[in-house]
């Protein structure tokens, strides 16, 4: 195989040194050839390639065309929604004169084509498909007439000679669409598009809601990008308004280095430039730039200025339509108008100079006629709200008229004139100004002792109730509805690349790192280990577990965030807990002494409540089956968070759930129950016992390990009546004798959930009694692990285990161990 590569890698070398033109099968397929593997096709200059490029870690192939220079840079897919499993896909110009990549299952399956005509369709003889130098891949007949080309289908790039827009005669649109993901083409949320209506602009589109806008053409560039201007010596920019197209497109200049424009996965228009020396892409410009550009931002008649102290203005004669909200920051329900129209003689204008012009979607536009008839028509029409002119050059002519709302208004450098209607009382404004400074500060006066009652009100009610921030916490759950998945992107930067500084603890089911979004939300991102994530086809049924598990809320659960499905990639995404786990202390010389009786007992109840709510009150009768201190997290106030729960039924199939004999050994040794241990009968006793041990770990500060039987340990004291030499040294000066009388309880309670037989411990429902009314009614049994015999069945497993742990490296790791089916 690598040898292979190599003799590839040194053929491709020799073939550029001798005939730098003619790269590997040229630059045309015909209906008699094929491109098969790792064939690619360059075009005439050698500028572009196009063949098979893998994603996904070479699980994903996938037809494409990139720069030689820079192969990593695919510029256009054609199998976007059908990826191949393998490079074994071949490209051929079909008799029916189609571009067709053929693979797939049975090996022939079509799984693209340049048509989508059935195949008993027409033979065309002599067709050519031939990859250019501008990257375009244009498919011909024999008389040379263009029979498709990939500029018509543009995916997320946008090259120089290729259009943006639409044709008015076919209904034809060129319009960009970003990759899901960065190693996945597949059409993610983001798509560009020219809007034809009213002034055409450019709009960037996600979900069915607009997100971006470039602004009309005004002859020279778009109203909302200034910065044009400057590019010009680089670029040309060429915008066409026809009755039968409507479309953009750019130039490089003669010497200008290689640049493309890229729609990227997080929405962001990215034009970028190939610099030679360095040999890489730098980033010319990309929009949008600030959240001024961000669609809608101050509302309907709000203009946006980013350099003011708050960010959202009215359009003056208007005022903020639902004051309470606006001052709050909430800008969304935008401006009304103060005085209203008078519509006849009545009005006149205010020019808003210097914007970003709004939302042109339903504007009119007469290119034709003045900016004096603009304005004479807009009065003439009483449902005009405001006009511009069309285009600037010349001192302004041209005539867009807005009818509604005024949206997406801006302030930017060199921007233009807008000419708001407003009642010509609203214009005589200066006559007023002090009356008008006196109401203003009333009015501000007035809002400050709304807010100021307002901030009381909600203290009080935080004082009584649950703190605002979790009621907000709440509001925003319920409204969101179903856990969010994350883009890989998005994980990949909140983890800094997923470093190794990063890494905040492992175990047998992934590596956790710490990680921030973009929001400054901290998490802990779980990169679940790869073992049961192989199959493909499952990631449905496994975005289905963790909706359900995202849904469990309780305070002593770790709440999931959301996760991010990624190839074979699985990660949960949790908040983050700033104090670590429960073993990080109890189990370290110098922090155990800062976790007094009293925070013991109260995480003791908090991982019995989290528990419960598991296996009884959440809906889903959770068994958590791996239950120890290093799952149990605590935040900022020391409450105990039980993490990792519901990830037993992510890894099994529902089938296995069904069963209470499971396959799948998962657990951790020294708190695993014997008989699951022993032959994986799996019940909600299996809990209880690991519960059992973490209460004897929580309340002596000593691990059970394979060198010290702490619950042999403590059976030990507990029969002598000495259980409270077991309470951690390192505290048992501090505590007051109602307290060493807990902690014997605790002991008691604790010997009672690691008894052999499941039938004798007590439920969770049973425990939390127990230790909130500190009476433990039944005497323990003696547990077994204190008679250890090699021919005992259960400490024959459990030596296998232990056996097993050693040679993963140590008894702290989960084991998880698949058996084979
Ligand atoms: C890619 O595959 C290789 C070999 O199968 C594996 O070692 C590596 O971890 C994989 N990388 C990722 C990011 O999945
Ligand atoms: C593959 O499919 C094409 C068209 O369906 C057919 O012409 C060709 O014979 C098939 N090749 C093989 C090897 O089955
Ligand atoms: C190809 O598919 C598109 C989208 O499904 C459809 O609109 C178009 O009519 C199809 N063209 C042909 C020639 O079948
Ligand atoms: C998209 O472009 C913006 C601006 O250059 C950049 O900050 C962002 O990281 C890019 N997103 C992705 C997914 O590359
Ligand atoms: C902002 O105000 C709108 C309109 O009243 C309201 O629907 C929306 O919920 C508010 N948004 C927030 C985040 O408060």
């Amino acid at each position: 195989m690598a040898m292979s590569h190599l003799l590839v890698l040194v053929l491709a070398l020799l073939s550029a040194l001798a005939l730098p033109s003619s790269a590997a099968s040229g630059s045309t397929l015909t209906q008699s050839g094929a491109l098969t593997g790792d064939q690619t096709l360059a075009s005439p200059g050698d500028t572009f390639r196009l063949g098979l490029f893998p994603a996904c870690n070479r699980s994903r192939w996938f037809l494409g065309i990139w720069f030689t220079v820079s192969p990593d840079t695919v510029v256009w897919v054609a199998n976007r929604d059908r990826p191949l499993t393998s490079p074994s896909g071949v490209v051929e110009v079909s008799g029916g004169g189609a571009l067709v990549l053929r693979g797939g299952a049975s090996n022939n399956d079509t799984v693209w084509s340049s048509s989508n005509s059935s195949a008993a369709a027409v033979v065309v003889a002599g067709a050519v498909a031939e990859l250019r130098d501008t990257g375009n891949l244009v498919l011909t007949d024999a008389a040379g007439a263009v029979l498709w080309q990939s500029f018509e289908h543009p995916t997320n790039t946008f090259l120089p000679e290729m259009r943006v827009g639409r044709s008015l005669r076919t209904a034809a649109e060129w319009s960009l669409s970003s990759w899901r993901d960065a190693d996945d083409p597949s059409p993610g949320d983001f798509r560009y598009v020219m809007d034809a209506r009213g002034a055409p602009e450019l709009h960037v589109w996600s979900r069915g809601r607009k997100t971006y806008r470039t602004g009309p053409w005004n002859g020279v560039r778009f109203s909302g990008i200034p910065e044009m201007t400057t590019f010009e010596d680089m670029f040309e920019f060429r915008f066409t308004a026809t009755a039968d197209e409507v479309s953009y497109m750019f130039r490089n200049r003669d010497s200008s280095p290689m640049s493309r424009v890229l729609l990227n996965e997080s929405g962001v228009m990215q034009r970028m430039v190939w610099d030679r020396a360095s040999g890489s892409w730098s980033n010319f410009w990309s929009g949008p730039r600030d959240q001024c550009d961000s669609y809608g931002r101050c509302g309907a008649f709000g203009v946006c200025n980013v350099v003011g102290a708050v960010v959202c203005g009215c359009i003056a004669g208007f005022a903020p339509r639902l004051a309470a909200e606006w001052y709050m920051r909430n800008t969304s329900s935008g401006c009304a108008r103060r005085t209203p129209l008078q519509c006849g003689g009545g009005d006149g204008f205010y020019a808003l100079r210097g914007v970003k012009l709004p939302d042109t979607h339903s504007s009119a536009v007469d290119a034709g006629a003045t900016l004096q008839e603009c304005a004479r028509r807009c009065l003439a029409d009483c449902s005009c709200t405001a006009y511009s002119a069309a285009d600037i050059r010349g001192g302004g002519s041209g005539c867009i008229q807005w009818f509604g709302d005024l949206v997406d208004t801006r302030f930017v450098d060199g921007g233009q004139d807008l000419y708001v209607r407003l009642a010509k009382s609203e214009l005589d404004a200066p006559k007023n100004t002090r009356k008008f400074a006196a109401v203003i500060a009333l009015v501000i006066a007035g809002f400050l002792l709304l807010l100021l009652s307002l901030a009381f009100l909600m203290w009080r009610k935080a004082r009584r109730s649950k703190k605002v921030s979790t009621m907000l916490d709440e509001a925003a759950e319920l409204m969101s509805g179903e856990c969010p998945t994350y883009p890989l992107g998005t994980i990949r930067t909140a983890t800094n690349g997923f470093c190794k500084e990063n890494i905040i603890g492992r175990g047998g089911f992934g590596v956790v790192y710490k990680g921030q979004l973009p929001d400054g939300q901290q998490v802990a991102v779980k990169k679940l280990s790869a073992e049961s994530t192989a199959a493909q086809g499952l990631n449905n049924e496994f975005l289905n577990e963790v909706v359900l598990i995202a849904k469990l809320q309780h305070r002593n659960l770790v709440r999931l965030l959301g996760c991010c499905v990624h190839c074979s990639e699985r990660m949960l995404v949790y908040e983050y807990m700033s104090n670590k786990s429960l073993d990080a202390f109890i189990f370290d010389e110098r922090r155990r002494a800062s976790l007094g009786w009293k925070t013991r007992l109260g995480i003791i109840l908090g991982v019995a409540r989290g528990v419960l709510y598991l296996h009884r009150d959440s809906r889903l009768n959770i068994i958590h089956r791996d239950l120890k201190a290093a799952n149990v997290l605590l935040d900022a106030d020391m409450v105990a968070k039980i993490s990792d729960f519901g990830i037993a039924r992510l890894f099994s199939s529902s089938a296995d759930r069904q069963e209470t004999i499971t396959r799948t050994i998962i657990g951790t040794y020294g708190y695993m129950a014997p008989e699951y241990a022993m032959d994986g009968t799996v019940s909600f006793m299996q809990d209880v016992y690991s519960f059992g041990v973490l209460l004897l770990e929580i309340v002596s500060g000593l691990k059970n390990q394979r060198s010290f039987n702490l619950i042999a340990h403590a059976w030990e004291l507990w029969e002598g009546g000495r259980s409270h030499d077991l309470v951690d040294p390192a505290i048992r000066g501090g505590c007051t004798a109602g307290e060493l009388g807990q902690a014997v309880t605790c002991v008691q309670v604790a010997l009672l959930c690691v008894q052999e037989c499941p039938g004798q411990r007590p439920p969770m429902a049973d425990v939390i009694p127990m230790l909130l009314q500190q009476k433990a009614p039944a005497r323990p049994q003696r547990p077994v692990v204190c008679t250890p015999t090699r021919s005992h069945p259960a400490a024959a497993a459990a030596a296998a285990l232990a056996a097993q742990a050693e040679i993963t490296g140590g008894n702290e790791l989960t084991i998880t161990s698949h058996e084979g089916r």
